[in-house]
């Protein structure tokens, strides 16, 4: 199972980008529909609390990683104004076609969708006044290098914004929502999306990931300050909101897309 734990070597993350590249694709037409499922509906409530902790401000140029439907773009683009831009990256071209089909129907001109991974990011250092990722830290083949390159684009005094699954901390609400999370939800995942194996990496995905205080830490090895961690809806998720206070040495002497990954042409919007 791909979860963040498991072995971490060369195959380990081939095989891990693999699986979850097939497994969003797959379930992109559903996705929004069983998020909300998931999160007893509580994913726009959160979604909206993460932005308003960023308060990306009018004319901002704004980065949302593994932005899937694009349902975090969005959000952070009603605050912007049309002066600003956000860019939504993902690797699956099914997630962003439907990304794509929300964003024409809201005649939005201020975003734009680029097909590429977390791990190598195709945008000079020190670019965007604020970078989040969703739901999705716990998805990506490499959590570290993801972070890494998120706050190489950011620029120094810029936000990131990480808004994650996690795990209760009441004794008996965990409980109870594990039985959900483990039993009912794949159950209601295979019938509606006809894929079993989807919601049964799911719930896995969240009991294994790192806990808020253990991210806390890797995102301060990776040139994070600041960093506040908002537990939201009895620990179900959490929004973690940092500052780049300086250009980390990495930055500048590593090449992120040499064999760390490639950057691919995006049948959405025809950019890179
Ligand atoms: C659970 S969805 C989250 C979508 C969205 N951010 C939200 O708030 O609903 C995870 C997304 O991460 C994308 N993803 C996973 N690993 C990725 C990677 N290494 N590079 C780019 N996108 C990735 C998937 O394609 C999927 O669209």
């Amino acid at each position: 199972m791909f979860t963040h734990k498991a072995v971490n070597n060369r195959s380990w993350v081939a095989s891990k980008e693999t699986y979850i590249h097939k497994i969003f694709s797959s379930i992109a037409n559903n996705y929004d529909f069983l998020n909300s499922l998931l999160s007893f509906n509580r994913d726009k409530y959160w979604r909206r609390f993460a932005v308003s902790k960023v308060e990306p401000g009018a004319g901002g140029q704004v980065l949302d990683v593994a932005t899937g439907t694009g349902a975090l773009v969005l959000e952070l683009a009603s605050k912007i104004g049309r002066e600003g831009k956000v860019i939504g990256v993902d690797f699956s071209k099914e997630m962003l076609r439907r990304a794509q089909g929300k964003l024409a129907k809201r005649r939005c001109h201020n975003m734009e969708l680029i097909c590429a991974k977390a791990e190598a990011l195709p945008f000079p250092d020190d670019t965007f006044d604020c970078v989040s990722i969703g739901f999705a830290l716990r998805n990506v083949s490499e959590v570290e290098q993801t972070l890494r390159e998120m706050t190489r684009v950011l620029k120094i005094g810029g936000k990131m914004l990480c808004l994650e699954f996690s795990r209760p901390q009441h004794k008996i609400f965990r409980r109870i929502y594990y039985f959900y999370i483990f039993h009912i939800l794949p159950f209601l995942g295979q019938v509606i999306s006809r894929n079993k194996e989807a919601y049964a990496y799911l719930p896995k995905s969240i009991v294994e990931f790192y806990s808020p205080s253990a991210l806390k830490q890797v995102m301060e090895r990776v040139g994070l300050g600041n960093v506040i961690a908002y537990p939201l809806t009895l620990g179900m998720a959490t929004t973690y909101v940092a500052i780049k206070s300086a250009t980390p040495n990495y930055c500048r002497s590593k090449d992120h897309t040499e064999d760390n990954g490639q950057v691919m042409n995006c049948l959405v919007c025809g950019e890179n």
